[in-house]
């Protein structure tokens, strides 16, 4: 069976058709009446004010008939476009047969584990295990959290400053976001942060990760303080994506899974915004040479949006008992038989490949962008994950530009998405599926708001035209 239509098929167009103003007249009702409506945590609406009425690809359409080009993928999800047919038919089949089976066995998770196992990074494939638990990425966190204490019989978890691993409140511990956490504290007990390195803030990648290596080295080895012996695990993003789309220099993870070895130490790799063929290669950890203790994904693995996490992990962990990670959602099947095509349709498309290729295209013309504008003061990422980061001249960061870029994208019917604890990163990470057309269009638009905006910056400023 052919594995659907060719990625440059599964889009509403080329380019966006902003023909209503935005938000349009429809789009306002909707939004005005989710605010009466639904709690205050609702918050994307408020950087991008639309209401969608339908996807394809990477394209959406909005209540009132604009078509926009998606670079944001609904963060990192619709990595094989938005209700991708191949993908869609299957589940829907699946729903009409059953959607909910608790953790009973059925041939589609069977399928869709197997699928999974195949793809997993390093020696994972063939030795490791799958838990379920529920659907979004922070419960992932949450079940690695409980796999490490328990196989260790240790307290202590580490994560990254900046780091960025879900909103509940293990996952909301590891997360270096203080600003997320500030009023919920006290959260778990023995929780360390280690600098994550930072090639941007360096001489050289060498220096950064030399000095971010030592003083992990030091938690990991239970001889900081914080913790008054070696950790349960350390939590780690390949890349850094809500951080700031921070690259680590060559060798961290290594590093890492070197000395986590030597101190019975857990590597949680989260992979959940770098997985499934986002930077390039299945997982962001294929760039390195290690095999995680454990991973995480959730996001992109249900196929085209569908709810679904897990933690993977090497088999000998798999230590506990039935129901140690309980929950009624544990794996909806739908959203497996959606994962299992998705994974044939990058595979069958070579959208790892083209995730590279047009990732770099997206760089080179950010490299462009930054020959004319000074604030742009780093572009980096790996595959479709890329980031442009801006500051002041006195290296302030400038997250008030950054928003001002990412609202006359969207009235110019581009989505863009933003990161870093302060905002200032513009964050592009398109479904693996967009066409060169649609990457050419997309960087035009960003290039005349980035000209646009620096020059309005510049003038307000006294230091412009
Ligand atoms: C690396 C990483 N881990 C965990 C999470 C949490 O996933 P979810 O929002 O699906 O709970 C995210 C979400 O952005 C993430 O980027």
């Amino acid at each position: 069976m052919p594995t659907g239509p060719p990625p440059a098929e599964l889009h509403l167009s080329q380019r966006p058709a902003v023909t209503e103003p935005i938000p349009g007249p429809r789009s306002s009702d909707l939004l005005d009446e989710q605010a009466a409506k639904e709690a205050n945590t609702v918050a994307y609406p408020l950087s991008l004010p639309i209401a969608i009425d339908s996807a394809r690809g990477a394209t959406i359409e909005d209540v009132d008939g604009n078509v926009y080009l998606d670079f944001s993928a609904g963060i990192g999800v619709a990595n094989v476009g938005h209700s991708n047919p191949y993908v869609v038919d299957a589940a829907k089949d699946q729903l009409d047969a059953v959607a909910h089976t608790i953790d009973f066995p059925t041939e589609a998770r069977l399928e869709f584990i197997d699928a999974l196992d195949s793809i997993a990074p390093g020696t994972l494939p063939g030795n490791s295990r799958i838990a379920f638990g529920g659907p979004t990425g922070t419960n992932a966190i949450e079940a690695s959290i409980k796999l490490a204490k328990y196989n260790t019989g240790r307290n202590g978890i580490v994560g990254f400053e900046d780091g960025y691993h879900g909103g509940t409140m293990g996952a909301l511990s590891l997360s270096g976001w203080s600003s997320y956490k500030s009023d919920y504290t006290p959260l778990l007990p023995d929780v360390v942060h280690v600098p994550y390195p930072r090639p941007q803030d360096y001489e050289t990648p060498e220096a950064a990760l030399d000095g971010a290596l030592e003083e992990i080295r030091a938690v990991v080895s239970g001889r900081a303080d914080g913790l008054e012996e070696p950790p349960a695990g350390i939590w780690v993003e390949p890349i850094q994506g809500s951080g700031g789309v921070v690259v680590p220099p060559e060798g961290f993870l290594e590093g890492l899974a070197e000395m986590t070895a030597e101190h019975d130490v857990l590597l949680i790799v989260d992979e959940i915004q770098t997985g499934m063929g986002r930077t390039g290669e299945w997982f962001g950890s294929d760039h390195a040479d290690i095999t995680p203790d454990a991973m995480t994904v959730g996001k992109a693995v249900g196929g085209i949006g569908l709810p679904l996490s897990a933690t993977v992990y090497r088999e000998e962990l798999d230590t506990w008992g039935p129901s140690a990670h309980a929950g009624t959602f544990r794996g909806h099947v739908p959203a497996m038989v959606a994962g299992t095509r998705a994974i044939e349709y990058i595979d069958e498309h070579d959208l790892l490949d083209r995730a590279t290729r047009i990732g770099a295209y997206l760089q080179d013309r950010f490299g462009e962008i930054q020959e004319d504008c000074p604030h742009l003061v780093d572009v980096r990422g790996r595959g479709l994950l890329v980031g442009a980061e801006f500051r002041d001249a006195d290296g302030s960061p400038l997250s008030d530009l950054v928003d001002s870029i990412q609202s006359r994208c969207l009235q110019r019917g581009l989505v863009v998405w933003t990161a870093g604890i302060e905002g200032h990163v513009l964050r592009l990470l398109p479904p693996l599926v967009l066409t060169d057309e649609q990457a050419r269009v997309g960087m035009d638009i960003i290039q005349d708001v980035v000209e646009e905006v620096t020059a309005e910056t510049d003038t307000r400023r006294g230091d412009g035209v």
